[in-house]
Order: structure tokens, then sequence, then C-alpha cells
């Protein structure tokens, strides 16, 4: 290898950062040296370029690398192998062959501007008995075969990322049930199965083509541990046998998509759920007739009109709710009768003129409170106690023409002067994909 075109750096780990793998691991494992490669011309690997016992992590960048088979065979203690953005085709993604120790893989952008290659399923005909994080981001792959006959190449995976390659349905390639985090958002996804995942944690679909939550395209079953669940930005319209018994779920997004209502009977078996997101969806509605434990709610941008004493009423240990964007004229003075956790309440951007007498008189623990960009005219249209416990209220973009300082607390603090840019707070639907791939 012409290494004389080479910068060689031997550096310590914090410029390894990498989004899909938990630093602390690379950290560990690349503590002492790391080969970086930083190459300005095309290069040739074979096994006689690279030769150490000791080394444990590489990482390559050049343009037109070619590597050939056992090409670190004699670097018999590699664990971390880094070769992003080198403009390997797909088809020679795997050409090093059997790399036995090593324990992260980092493949991922291939498939840069200058190179949009057409999609391809590749192949693997290895086996990687150790490897543990698999990143194969952004190299327009439809599928993953494996070589005829060959044992399943990843038996110890627990990360795979996926995102942005060209995969529209389920993979070929059996995946291990030791996968603990899978990505497969920016793909083109509308069906897909997910075998025997039974350890996944963390799964992401965002930005893909799902027309629907219904267990006869998107089969959330297996999933039994699933604790984040992330499909937004999709199409999605309805939801049917889907994520009823995902019952160790903590997290759900179901952000940017189609749904007009969402029934919230579907996650009443979820005991440990925290966290819903449903912003950016056509929700008119919300009345949650089932008593949740989940602690925060986003409805940002939907089309809400009323708040009742029936909406929230359910919801006990709500403590930071988001209805930003909506439409919100009206709200019932006992709307959060329940709430007595709650410590953040986002009301900005509606179409409220005044708060009913008495509407927080439950809250004792609100301390953040934003009714920017609405339509009151006062202060006290808003605050009738000046033992409010809220310390900041957000109270921008609103005509006030006066204020009377004796319903101010002496602890709040009352922003009046936004940031005018900050006007259009995000309620923008998302490009349909259809049109952003032409
Ligand atoms: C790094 O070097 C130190 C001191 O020589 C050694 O104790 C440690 O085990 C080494 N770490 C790795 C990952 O090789
Ligand atoms: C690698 O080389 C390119 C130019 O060839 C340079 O822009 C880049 O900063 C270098 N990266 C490192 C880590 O030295
Ligand atoms: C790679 O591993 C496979 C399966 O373990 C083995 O059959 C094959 O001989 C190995 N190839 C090389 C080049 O070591
Ligand atoms: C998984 O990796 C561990 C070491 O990290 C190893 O002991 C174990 O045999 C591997 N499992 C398989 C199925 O190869
Ligand atoms: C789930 O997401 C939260 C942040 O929303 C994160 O802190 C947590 O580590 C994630 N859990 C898993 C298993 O990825
Ligand atoms: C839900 O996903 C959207 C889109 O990715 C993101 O902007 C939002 O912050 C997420 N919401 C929560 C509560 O994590
Ligand atoms: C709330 O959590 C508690 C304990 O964590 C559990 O016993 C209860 O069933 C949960 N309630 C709901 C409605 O999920
Ligand atoms: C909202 O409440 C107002 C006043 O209570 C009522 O007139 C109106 O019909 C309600 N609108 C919807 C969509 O429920
Ligand atoms: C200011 O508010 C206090 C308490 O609500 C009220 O008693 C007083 O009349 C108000 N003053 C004016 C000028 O409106
Ligand atoms: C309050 O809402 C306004 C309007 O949506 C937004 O610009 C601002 O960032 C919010 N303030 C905070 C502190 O979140």
């Amino acid at each position: 290898m012409k290494l004389f075109l080479a910068t060689v750096l031997i550096v310590t780990v914090s410029s390894l950062a990498s989004g899909a793998i938990e630093l602390a691991d690379v950290a560990n494992i690349c503590e002492n040296e790391t080969l970086i490669l930083n190459l300005s011309n095309s290069a040739e690997f074979d096994r006689n370029s690279i030769v150490s016992s000791t080394l444990r992590c590489i990482v390559i960048r050049s343009k037109y690398v070619n590597i050939k088979e056992s090409s670190f065979e004699n670097v018999p203690n590699l664990k971390y192998l880094d070769l992003r953005r080198n403009v390997i085709s797909n088809r020679n993604l795997f050409s090093f062959g059997n790399i036995s120790h090593l324990k992260i893989l980092n493949l991922g952008y291939q498939d840069d501007s200058e190179n949009n290659y057409n999609s391809e399923e590749i192949t693997i005909s290895s086996k990687y008995p150790e490897l543990e994080y698999l990143d194969l981001a952004h190299n327009s792959i439809s599928d993953i075969r494996v070589y005829w006959g060959s044992e399943n190449p990843f038996p110890n995976l627990t990360h795979l990322d996926l995102s942005g390659n060209k995969i529209y349905s389920p993979l070929s390639l059996t995946l291990p049930p030791t996968l603990t985090h899978f990505d497969l958002s920016n793909n083109r996804i509308s069906k897909f199965s997910f075998g025997e995942l039974n350890n996944l944690l963390s799964l992401k679909l965002d930005y893909n083509n799902i027309n629907a939550l219904d267990h006869r395209y998107i089969d959330f079953k297996p999933l039994k541990n699933l604790e984040n669940l992330s499909v937004t930005n999709n199409e999605i319209k309805y939801m049917r046998n889907s994520i009823e018994n995902l019952v160790n779920l903590r997290y759900l997004n179901l952000s940017f998509n189609f749904l007009s209502d969402f029934d919230f009977k579907m996650i009443e078996d979820l005991h440990l759920l925290e966290e819903v997101a449903l912003d950016s969806n056509s929700i008119d509605d919300v009345s949650i007739s089932v008593p949740l434990n989940i602690t925060t709610l986003s409805l940002n941008c939907n089309r809400i009109i009323n708040i009742t004493a029936n909406s929230f009423y359910n919801l006990k240990n709500l403590r930071r709710l988001f209805l930003s964007g909506n439409m919100i004229q009206n709200i019932h003075e006992n709307s959060f009768q329940n709430q007595k956790l709650l410590e953040e309440l986002y009301l900005d951007n509606n179409d409220l003129n005044y708060l009913p007498p008495y509407w927080c008189q439950f809250t004792k623990k609100l301390r953040y409170l934003n009714l920017s960009g609405n339509r009151f005219t006062s202060l006290e249209s808003v605050l009738y106690d000046s033992n409010l416990p809220v310390t900041q209220l957000y109270f921008e973009r609103n005509p006030v023409t006066y204020i009377n300082g004796s319903v101010i607390s002496p602890e709040m603090t009352i922003f009046l002067n936004g940031d005018i840019t900050s006007y259009m707070r995000s309620c923008i639907k998302k490009v349909p994909l259809g049109l952003m791939y032409g």
C-alpha cells in the first residue's frame, strides 16, 4: 500500500464519537491507540498492509478504497473497524471477509451525494461471531441476504443501523434474537415483520411509507420487551392490533402522521408507558376514557378546539402537557382537576382569550406556563389568584393592552417580548415521501 499518501494518526478516542454507537463502548475498546488512515487518493489493502498484534481500532477514510479479502488477518485483535464514507460499492462492503473478534463495524455512508447508488441487495458470506454493533446506514441497500448454506453471520448482534437505505419489505436475513436496538428510519417500508426479536428494546421506523399500523402489515407482536417505539413521519391513518401488547413500552412517538383520532384504550394495558407524542396529526377530540400512568403527553399541532372536564381526567400522573399549535378556544374550569402533579403546560399558539376562574386551582405544582400567541388582552383573564405557583409565564404575542400588577406573585417571571423569529413554531406538515424521491 502507498502509505506515503496517507496521513497516519494514532489518536485518543474522543474523535471517534458516532451516533449509533454508545461512546463508552468505543472508548473502552480503543482506549490506548487507534490507527486512522486519512488517504487523499484511492488505496488498496491486502493482508500485508497492516500488521499489528496489539492494534484494536482502525479507521480508514479514502475515496475508492479496495479492500481485499483477509486484509485484517494480521491484526488479530481488531475489534473496531470504521470504513464509513469510502465510496465502497455494495458488492464490496464486506470484501475483507472473516474478522473473528470484531465487535463494532461501521460501514455507513458509502452512498454519499456524489454517488447515489441504485438500490441493491447485499450478500454476506462470512461470519462475525462477536459482532455487536453494525452500521450500514445510507448505502442504498434493498435487502440483506446470506450466502447460500452459510450460518447466520451475526449471531451476537445487538445494534443494527439500516437507516437511509431502500428497504421496502422484510429482510431475507434472519435477524438474531440478541438484537436490542434497530434503526430502520428513512427507508420505503410499508410492510415489515420482526421475526423473533423478543429482546428488542428500541425500534425506529421514522420516515417510511407506513399507511397503517395493522398487524397484517407491521407486526409488533414478537417485540415483547420493546421500550422505545418511534414511527413518526409516515402516513399512518389507522391502527389495529398493533401496539396493545407491548407491555414494556415506555416511549411512543407517532408524530407527523395522518391520524384523525387516537384510541387511548389501545395503551390501557401498557402500565410502564411514560411518554406519548402525537404531534402534527389531525386529532380533533381528546377525551381519554381509560386511566393511564403517562407523565408526558404531546398533542402539539393537531385540531383540538375544546378542552373539557373529561379530556385529561384519567391522567393522574401527568407532569408535562403539550397542546401548542391547536385551535383551542375553550378550556373548562375543571379540565385539570386531576393534574396535581402537572409541572409544565404548553398552550401557545391557540385561540384563547380567557381562562376560566379557578382553572388552575388543583395544579399546585405548575411552574411553567406558555400562553404565547393567543388572543389574551389582559393578565387578569389568566391569573385570578396570586398564589399560582407558576414561576415562568410566557405571554408573548398576545394583544395585551393593560397589566394589573396586583395579580402577579413575586415569584413569577412574565415574558412579554418574545423572539419574533420563533413565531411560526413548527406546525409544518412534512413533505410526503413520494414527492421527495420525485
Ligand atoms: C491501555 O493501557 C493501559 C496501560 O498500559 C492498560 O492497563 C490497559 O489495559 C490498556 N487498555 C486496553 C484497552 O488495551
Ligand atoms: C482528512 O483529509 C481531508 C483532506 O484530504 C481533510 O479535509 C480532513 O480534515 C482530514 N481528516 C482528518 C481527521 O485529519
Ligand atoms: C470464514 O469463516 C467460515 C465459517 O466460519 C469458514 O468456513 C471460512 O473458512 C473462513 N474463511 C477464511 C478466509 O478464514
Ligand atoms: C458472543 O460473543 C461472546 C464474546 O463477546 C462470545 O463468548 C460468544 O460465544 C458469542 N456468541 C456466539 C453465538 O458466537
Ligand atoms: C429510550 O429513549 C430514551 C429517551 O427518550 C432514552 O433515554 C433511553 O435510553 C431509550 N431506551 C433505549 C432502550 O434505547
Ligand atoms: C417525536 O418525534 C418528533 C419527530 O421526530 C420530534 O420532533 C419530537 O421531539 C418527538 N417527541 C418527543 C416527546 O420525543
Ligand atoms: C400505574 O402503575 C402502577 C404501578 O407502577 C400499576 O400498578 C398500575 O396498574 C398502573 N396503572 C395504569 C392505569 O397503568
Ligand atoms: C366547543 O365548546 C363550545 C362551547 O362549549 C360549543 O359551543 C362547541 O360546540 C364545542 N365545539 C366542539 C367541536 O366540540
Ligand atoms: C387589579 O386587580 C385586583 C385584584 O384582582 C383588583 O382588586 C383591582 O380592582 C384591579 N385594579 C384595576 C385598576 O383593575
Ligand atoms: C413558548 O411558546 C412560544 C410560542 O410558541 C415559543 O416561541 C417559545 O419558545 C416558548 N417558550 C419556551 C421557553 O418554550
